[in-house]
């Protein structure tokens, strides 16, 4: 049986002040031993009071992005040295939104997997459709391309350090969420193919992410391939991401 994993993106939110209260919610929601994993990811300036304040939690901190290159004239960008050096154990990668508005491609989403890999982070690699490939039967497709291209070159020993977030662009917050059906098929779709690649993925975590909120979350969870959630904008609200981890944990007594 996979682990639940809840996982909060803030993105480029909120305020110092909001963040430190909402850690300081999840260290009273999340301490001792838990039956899911959570993590929270939050922009950059945070991560190391994240990390210091969460310290004695088994709250996982990650980045939401970072650089491939150990170190070098990248004016802007942090490398997985950096985020292994203040703490952090995972890294977002691949995210629509960077792959959108920063053209990040399945090459430099490939070379950043590797990279955080190598330093010894955990992985969420992102993936997912836009409404018109979607619209047009391509959902497949696109899901198993941006995740052969993401995945290429790594063995099953790195796989499993690796959580795939299937996350369909249409659905990101737009509070239009795919029903449980339409996110189970991408998933098991996902599972297969990793199955032919690496032999075996029964281990391999797959979450959903696009508008996950307490109300939708049970349902989604309820589903054989769905093993968690990314969580947007419900994850800066501390009652709807306690109730998102509320989810997950009764699934995992199920
Ligand atoms: P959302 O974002 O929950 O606000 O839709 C999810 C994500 O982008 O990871």
């Amino acid at each position: 049986m996979r682990r639940p994993y809840i996982a909060g993106n803030w993105k480029m939110n909120p305020s110092y002040r909001e963040a430190k209260n909402l850690v300081s919610g999840l260290l009273d929601r999340c301490a001792g031993d838990l039956a899911a994993d959570v993590g929270v990811f939050p922009p950059f300036p945070f991560l190391y009071s994240v990390v210091r304040l969460l310290a004695d939690s088994p709250v996982v901190v990650g980045a939401q992005n970072l650089h491939w290159e150990r170190e070098g004239a990248y004016t802007g960008e942090v490398s997985a040295h950096m985020l292994v050096d203040l703490g952090c154990t995972a890294v977002i990668v691949g995210h629509s939104e960077r792959r959108t508005f920063f053209g990040e491609t399945n090459q430099q989403v490939n070379n950043k997997v590797r990279a955080a890999l190598e330093a010894g982070l955990g992985v969420i690699l992102c993936v997912g459709e836009k409404l018109e490939e979607r619209e047009k039967g391509l959902t497949s497709a696109v899901v198993c391309d941006q995740l052969e291209r993401g995945l290429d070159d790594l063995g099953p020993d790195q796989l499993k350090r690796v959580t795939i977030a299937y996350e369909p662009v249409w659905a990101i917050g737009t509070g239009r969420v795919a029903t449980p059906d339409q996110a189970q098929e991408v998933h098991a779709a996902i599972r297969s193919l990793a199955a032919e690649r690496y032999g075996d993925a029964s281990d391999l975590r797959i979450l959903y992410g696009g508008s996950v909120k307490p109300e939708n979350a049970a349902g989604l969870l309820s589903m054989p391939d769905i093993d968690g959630a990314l969580v947007g904008g419900a994850s800066l609200d501390l009652s709807s991401f306690t109730r998102i981890v509320d989810a997950a944990l009764q699934r995992a007594r199920q």
